[in-house]
Formats: C-alpha cells, structure tokens, sequence
C-alpha cells in the first residue's frame, strides 16, 4: 500500500466540507443501498444510489426523494459509472458470507450450504482498487470463513474495506438480536405499508446512520488532507 496525494487537485473542494460554502457538492454513489440505513444522517453531499430490487428500491425513494435512484445491477453500473463520483460506498449482500446464516442456518437447522457471493464483494473491492481513482469504501458482515482480502477495520459487526483510514467510532449498541418484530425497529415506517417481501431483514441490514456518518466524515477528511492509501 502507498501513500497517494491527489494530483492534478480534485474537482471537490475543501472549503465545502467545512463551510458548506456555494460550489459542486462532493459526488456519492451508494451501492447496493437497500433502504439506505448508512445514508440517513449524510448532508451537503450529492447521492445516487443503486438497488436492484423495485420495492426496496421504492422504499428508499420515498425516504430520500432528493437522490437520484438507479434500480438495477450494483456491478453493471459500476463498471460504467465510478469515475462519475468523489466517493464510493458498497454494501453487498451479507448473507452467504455470515455467521449467523452458518451456525444457525446450516449447522444447527440443517439449511443447505451455500457458495459465498465473491463477486460483489471481493470483485468489487478488486475492481475498485485497481481502477477507481477516487475514495472508497466496501461493509460487510464478519463472515464465517477468514477474509480473502484482509479488511481494513472493523466496526461493530461490520468489517470494512476502505482505501483511506477510517478510526473507531461508539455506537449505541444495535440491539438486534432482541428485534423480532418488525414494530421492534425505531424505522419500521419505511417498510411499513410497502410490498418488500422480508421487512425484518431489511430494516436488519441497515447500517447505522452514526456509523454511515462516521465513514463519509472520515473520507472527507482524506479529502481535505489530500492523502488516501491505494
Ligand atoms: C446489506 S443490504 C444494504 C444495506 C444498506 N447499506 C443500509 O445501510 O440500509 C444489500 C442490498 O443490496 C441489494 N442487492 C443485492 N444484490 C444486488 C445487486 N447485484 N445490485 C443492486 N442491489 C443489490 C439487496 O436487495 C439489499 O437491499
């Protein structure tokens, strides 16, 4: 890994993040968005977001009515797209690489196994080191099996993949394991009333909005600095 300032100076600018001053806002592409738990406390930023399923998908629009919402494939259009954007956030699906779906699914309710999902997640950590120039960051679930690529810091019960540094942050705890109810989530209401097939495992998937937070002020900073690894 290296050590790597920007050059020629990036098209974002630093005054933006600190005085929130009149120029382009920093550019986000939310991938694999879901109802956009991680996005919930991010402002002052531009955001497309992309979920290929349609009533997630709608969910998520009627939240955040201001970003743009792609409904489709995460890879298709990030292969086509990342150099369009400032800053990445990926968060594929989790559940052929957790331990929950392992040890409970698997081993102890005789589930079928199932081959983990490499490609939108390693191939896109892949893809993203090697041919995007901008900041960038991939979440997932501690997985059953040790990482193929070695994460760059774990969150709480995320691990992450990331090209700038990303400190420790407190979380309230998420209490998730005693949610089995979807009226148990404090943001039932953005599936209440939708025709989303598994409620409780979407309102399960979201990221914290302080963690979202944390992450996006965390690659803001490699901005302003004009430092990130690759
Ligand atoms: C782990 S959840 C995302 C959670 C989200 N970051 C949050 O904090 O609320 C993953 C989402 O990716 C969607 N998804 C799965 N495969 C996809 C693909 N190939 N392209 C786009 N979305 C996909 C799923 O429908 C699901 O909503």
């Amino acid at each position: 890994m290296q050590l790597r300032s920007i050059d020629p100076a990036p098209s974002y600018n630093s005054l933006f993040i600190d005085c929130g001053d009149d120029y382009s806002p920093i550019r986000v592409l939310n991938l694999y968005s879901g109802i956009g738990g991680n996005r919930q406390l991010w402002k002052n930023v531009e955001v497309t977001s992309v979920e290929y399923d349609k009533d997630i998908a709608e969910a998520y629009s009627a939240r955040f009515p201001q970003d743009n919402l792609v409904v489709g494939d995460a890879v298709a259009y990030l292969e086509a797209n990342a150099n369009n954007f400032d800053f990445i956030w990926a968060s594929p699906p989790c559940q052929s690489h957790g331990q929950y779906r392992h040890r409970v699914g698997v081993l102890a309710k005789g589930y079928a196994p199932l081959v983990p999902d490499m490609t939108n997640l390693y191939g896109v950590i892949t893809f993203l080191k090697t041919y995007y120039d901008g900041l960038w960051v991939v979440e997932n679930t501690v997985p059953y099996y040790e990482p193929l690529i070695p994460p760059t810091e774990v969150l709480g019960r995320h691990l992450v993949w990331s090209n700038f540094s990303i400190g420790q942050i407190e979380t309230s705890a998420s209490g998730i394991r005693d949610k089995n109810k979807i009226s148990d989530y404090d943001d039932a209401r953005f599936v209440m009333g939708t025709h989303i097939k598994n409620k409780r495992q979407v309102l399960r998937n979201q990221v914290s909005g302080e963690t979202g937070k944390h992450v996006l002020d965390s690659a803001m900073k490699a901005m302003n600095e004009r430092v990130w690894i690759k």
